[in-house]
């Protein structure tokens, strides 16, 4: 199987449930609200995916652990693409709302776009080779900030009783992620591409 197969399968489950938002949608606005949803959802276990690559091949070396830091580049532009299908739903859903969004409730999600864009356009190793040290900078802020944005946006549908299973659930991981990054820093150094 080509090593590509994350990526081809993270845009393919995000145009599903895209697709499958916008037919559930009981009116526009729903549809393209539950796209939005469901899209940024499916990208939550894709992202953990490229997030936990390098710690869970010191914590658990193993050959499904080595193949996924192997893959993880293709993991996260899998995450890229199904970030693209959030923002198109998105800026759809947002144009719709009768209730107009503030500039500042923006400014984090925005961020972290400008992050997932500058990674993906340096995902390469050509891109590595060129930018060194900044390489590693670019990247572990940019994946701090998403995993943020993500454990931010699910921590608040905690205090909201129609969303406070998916928030609990979520942030649960989200914690869970960080406290096996945490873990995995205090053992020896292993090559991202072993
Ligand atoms: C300015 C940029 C962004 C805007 C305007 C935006 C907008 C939206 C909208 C309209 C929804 C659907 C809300 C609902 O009906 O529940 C949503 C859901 C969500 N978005 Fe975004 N988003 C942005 C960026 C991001 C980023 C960068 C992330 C993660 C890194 C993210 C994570 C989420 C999550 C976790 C949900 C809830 C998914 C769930 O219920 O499981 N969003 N967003």
């Amino acid at each position: 199987m080509s090593r590509t197969w994350p990526t081809a399968f993270a845009t393919t489950a995000a145009l599903t449930v895209f697709a499958a938002g916008l037919l559930i949608g009981g009116n526009t606005l729903e549809g393209w609200g539950l796209a939005a949803r469901w899209t940024a959802r499916v990208g939550f276990p894709i992202f953990l995916a490229a997030y936990l690559a390098s710690s869970l091949v010191k914590l658990a070396p193993a050959p499904w652990s080595r193949a996924l830091l192997r893959d993880r580049r293709w993991w996260g532009l899998g995450f890229a693409a199904s970030h693209t299908v959030h923002f198109v739903a998105l800026v759809v859903a947002t144009s719709l709302n009768p209730e107009p969004r503030s500039i500042a409730s923006l400014i984090p999600g925005g961020i972290a776009y400008v992050f997932i864009l500058l990674m993906a356009l340096t995902s390469s190793k050509a891109a590595m080779r060129a930018l060194g040290r900044n390489w590693k900078r670019l990247h572990s802020t940019g994946i701090h900030v998403i995993w943020l944005i993500y454990t931010l946006a699910y921590a608040k549908r905690i205090p909201v009783p129609e969303t406070r299973l998916i928030g609990m659930t979520m942030t649960a991981l989200a914690l869970t992620a960080l406290a096996l990054r945490l873990a995995a820093r205090r053992k020896r150094p292993v090559s991202a591409f072993a």
